[in-house]
């Protein structure tokens, strides 16, 4: 694997390949769950000798004044070793001074009614930042397929519908989420969970089941309504509150929008997902189930 910092490395090494690169984006502190969209790249660029390229950026612009972004796990050298071992060609590694050589006056901004519900109403700007550094990152890799992984399921959606009102001609893909075998859902920020706190993580995922038992169950028995609905995500919330989380949401809603599912839509048995934030002590978790 070769690992490249700038971005005129990195156009000398992809210029040689046979097929426009498979991408995995991440901001490193690599776990298996990336590790698994990487094996996925390798599969689907084999065939056509598309290089697998991943990059590992710390983003600054979707990250918020009170959070994360000076503490975020640095891991690079590990990273690479991870990488290569999965069958990364080229990880894409660039300074900040790199990506950002002046203040990003540019920035893609998505539409507000997929951008500022979820994630968008509790983290302002978090869209945008995410939208602006994987389109500039798309325009220095042109990738042919990109793949995200579904634990961030509002940023796959996000970046899909992106790619479809920008015409970019990359094709987005969503690898499932990893768990570890207690049902956590693998994510870098993990990491930052005292071992009572990762004992309590189970919780979350835990609050998912449960919903989705009670949509199944109730589904199954015609009971299921825009309000047997809400009075579900208001247990899940009021569960988790109780444990001591703060939750910041816990909605089901339909899969194709992520909009609030009508009578008409559960009628019909639209495709829901149930979604969550919440933070424990200090550590802000978020994970999803679709239904
Ligand atoms: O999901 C992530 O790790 C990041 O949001 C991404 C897509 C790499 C953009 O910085």
């Amino acid at each position: 694997m070769k690992t490249v910092h700038t971005i005129k490395e990195l156009r000398e090494h992809l210029d040689q390949a046979p097929a426009r690169p498979v991408f995995v984006p991440t901001m490193g502190n690599l776990h298996e769950g990336h590790l698994a969209l990487v094996r996925r790249a390798r599969e689907l660029g084999a065939p056509k000798g598309a290089p697998v390229v991943a990059s590992i950026f710390v983003n600054r612009l979707q990250f918020g004044p009170n959070e994360d972004f000076d503490t975020y796990p640095r891991t690079l050298e590990r990273d690479a070793q991870l990488l290569a071992q999965a069958g990364c060609d080229v990880l894409f590694a660039p300074s900040e001074a790199e990506l950002y050589p002046q203040p990003q006056g540019y920035k893609v901004v998505p539409p507000t009614e997929l951008a500022d519900i979820l994630e968008g109403a509790f983290r302002p700007g978090f869209f945008t930042g995410v939208c602006t550094v994987v389109h500039k990152l798309f325009n220095i890799v042109q990738p042919g397929t990109a793949i995200f992984g579904k634990k961030d399921y509002q940023q796959l959606m996000v970046l899909r519908n992106m790619v479809q009102q920008m015409g970019l001609p990359i094709e987005v893909l969503g690898g499932e989420t990893l768990r570890a075998d207690d049902g956590l859902a693998l994510s870098s920020r993990n990491g930052y969970l005292s071992p009572a706190e990762r004992s309590e993580a189970v919780q979350l995922s835990a609050a998912l089941r449960r919903v989705q038992e009670a949509v199944v169950a109730q589904r199954a028995a015609g009971g299921l309504s825009p309000d047997s609905l809400a009075l579900l995500e208001q247990q899940a919330m009021a569960t988790l509150a109780s444990r001591g989380w703060k939750p910041d949401y816990v909605l089901v809603r339909r899969q194709r929008d992520l909009l609030v599912p009508t009578a008409q839509d559960l009628a019909a048995q639209a495709p829901l997902v149930v979604l969550t934030a919440a933070r424990l002590g200090s550590t802000r978790l978020i994970d999803n189930l679709e239904l």
